[in-house]
């Protein structure tokens, strides 16, 4: 029998993909990354097999996830489209990574995601397990399978007794990381719709937010942020606290109409608070500590390699290269911001680092000026001087 490795999340899409790919005469392997869903994963493997895998891998991919691709994208600051953190983005070449090394343990000639022809995620998945390893077939049923409507899916699902919790009720697609939550389909798809409440999960209803605001402050190394008020926290934790709190305080929505890879736009809601918390205070250091030039200059590259994560080019020289360049950036990237979060806002309030290159003595417009104004005359001429008729 021919053997492939499934990307497996336990969701419609992938669990009816077990029983069709079973089917077609393959054997089928499932593969779990647990990437911070929260989810029962040994359930979750109880229901590939009872649907029909030969056998289960569930990795906890957690800590690589926010290592090697959150903050790298932090670091970069990276941002689509001005407003989206690339929580699903940045999950896709992790798992691809993972499934292409189980499917080289099992000896199996394919890899299989559940994906659709529409959507970027496909794109993230293929170009990635394709430079990790050009001999891998890859199979993507949704794209082939002959279910033309959600609803014909979720029947197929009931007459082959597939355990899933998907009912016709709840039409949403959901995605969900440690760095955020990605929702669409739906009523959402009516981009002149108001998203309703029943649709987030991360953060609370502003109207029920405390309040009073909450004060907290978060300290970078190196680019890297390591402490929320003062104490220490690994990466997984860290993410985990900052979630829940912004999470409290309604930090984090967004609602966007974006450029899918291709060609159509679509509409979709985010929740991120821990992202949120994370960009606003690690752009508020960088604007402290950076000079002028390499700030506006690193910008443009900002945009550039969010355009590259979105576009499924993780694993491409470009996007290596630039990670090097961002690092170099990030060796002043040191000191504390506080922020106030406060129903749905999240204000920085205060900035400080051993590297600022703020002086209040330039700056000020009190005592102890030590700003020669007169020089400014001079400048300015000199400055106009090309543009002078
Ligand atoms: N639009 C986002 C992206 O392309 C999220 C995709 C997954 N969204 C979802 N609701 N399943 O990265």
């Amino acid at each position: 029998m021919k053997k492939l490795v499934l990307a497996y999340s336990g969701g419609l899409d992938t669990s009816c993909a077990i029983k069709w790919l079973k089917d077609k005469g393959y054997d089928v392997v499932a593969f779990i990354a647990d990437v911070g869903q929260n989810e029962d994963f040994e359930e979750i493997k109880k229901r590939a097999l009872k649907t029909g895998a030969s056998k289960v891998y569930a990795l906890n991919l957690q800590k690589e996830f926010v290592e090697e691709y959150v903050f790298p994208a932090l670091k970069a600051c990276a941002v689509y489209e001005n407003k989206y953190y690339l929580a699903t983005a940045l999950s896709r070449p992790l798992i691809a990574k993972y499934q292409v090394q189980v499917a080289q343990k099992e000896n199996a000639i394919a890899i299989a995601h559940g994906c659709t022809g529409k959507g970027n995620d496909q794109v993230r998945f293929e170009v990635t397990a394709r430079i990790l390893n050009p001999t891998l077939e890859i199979i993507a049923p949704v794209r082939e399978w002959e279910f033309k409507t959600r609803e014909e899916e979720i029947d197929y699902a009931l007459k082959h007794k597939i355990p899933c919790n998907v009912t016709k009720k709840s039409p949403y697609s959901v995605d969900i990381n440690l760095f955020g939550r990605s929702i669409e389909c739906g009523k959402l798809e009516d981009p002149w719709v108001e998203p309703p409440e029943e649709i987030y999960f991360l953060t609370q209803n502003p109207l029920n937010a405390p309040n009073k605001p909450t004060y907290i402050e978060l300290e970078f190394e190196k680019g890297i942020p390591t402490k929320i008020n003062g104490k220490k926290y690994l990466p997984v934790e860290l993410l985990h606290t900052l979630n829940k709190i912004g999470g409290l305080n309604s930090v984090g929505r967004v609602d966007m109409v974006e450029n899918r890879l291709v060609g159509i736009k679509s509409r979709e809601i985010y929740e991120n608070p821990a992202g949120t918390i994370l960009h606003t205070a690690h752009n508020e250091l960088e604007t402290l500590v950076l000079d002028r030039e390499t700030l506006h200059y690193k910008q443009g590259l900002s945009y550039k390699y969010a355009e590259m994560v979105y576009y499924g080019l993780w694993e491409t020289p470009l996007k290596i290269q630039l990670d090097k360049y961002f690092d170099s950036v990030q060796k002043q990237v040191t000191g504390t911001i506080r922020l106030k979060l406060y129903k749905g806002t999240c204000t920085v309030v205060g900035r400080k680092s051993k590297y600022s290159r703020y002086k209040e003595s330039m700056a000020t417009y009190g005592k102890g000026d030590k700003f020669d104004q007169k020089l400014a005359e001079g400048f300015i001429k000199l400055w106009g001087t090309p543009y002078q008729k």
